[in-house]
């Protein structure tokens, strides 16, 4: 199946250039490993308005059916990508936020220092991981069995049915 991923890299040092963004190209890659396309990649500074205006803008756009943003879900002052997407989607997903976060706690304690939201904005998906490269990569191996059967339910595609069966059904 066609996976259409933008990938949102969120972090005020990345978008002034003074650290070199290591997790937007690494998710990039990983999604390519599921067989993923990744159609858009950008990073922006810890900013509520453009947060929200940019997720809002591509799920609008239709251009991808998962945005993945990266950064910002933690406790810092400036960290707020968890509240711009609250504010964009219309629908939550708190079973995949609730999959990260389990899966997340038998890796490290410091997962439950993650905010990150994950939810529907018309017909695209928008998932927050955490900043680091490892923590993204691990975040998202967890919803990945999930993301195509969760594109096809979001396309309204009548093949949908045959996705119901267990992923590891194949
Ligand atoms: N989740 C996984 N799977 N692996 C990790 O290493 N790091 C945590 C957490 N989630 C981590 C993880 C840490 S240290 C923090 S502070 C939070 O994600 C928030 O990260 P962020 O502020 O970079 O978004």
């Amino acid at each position: 199946m066609d996976v259409r991923v933008a990938i949102l890299t969120v972090s005020d040092r990345s978008a002034r250039g003074e650290r070199e963004d290591a997790s937007g190209p690494a998710l990039a890659a990983a999604a390519a490993a599921y067989g993923w396309r990744v159609v858009r990649q950008a990073i922006l500074p810890d900013d509520y308005d453009r947060l929200r205006l940019t997720l809002a803008e591509w799920a609008d756009a239709g251009l991808a059916d998962l945005i993945l943003t990266t950064g910002g879900t933690g406790f810092a002052p400036r960290d707020q990508t968890p509240e711009a997407t609250r504010a964009v989607v219309e629908k939550l997903a708190p079973g995949l936020m609730q999959a990260m976060m389990q899966a997340s706690l038998q890796v490290t304690p410091h997962a439950m220092l993650s905010r990150a939201v994950a939810g529907v904005r018309r017909r695209t998906l928008i998932v927050n991981l955490p900043g680091s490269p490892r923590a993204a990569r691990e975040n998202l191996a967890v919803i990945a069995p999930a993301v195509p059967h969760a594109v096809q339910l979001l396309r309204n595609d009548p093949d949908a049915e045959a996705g119901h069966r267990r992923a590891a059904e194949g």
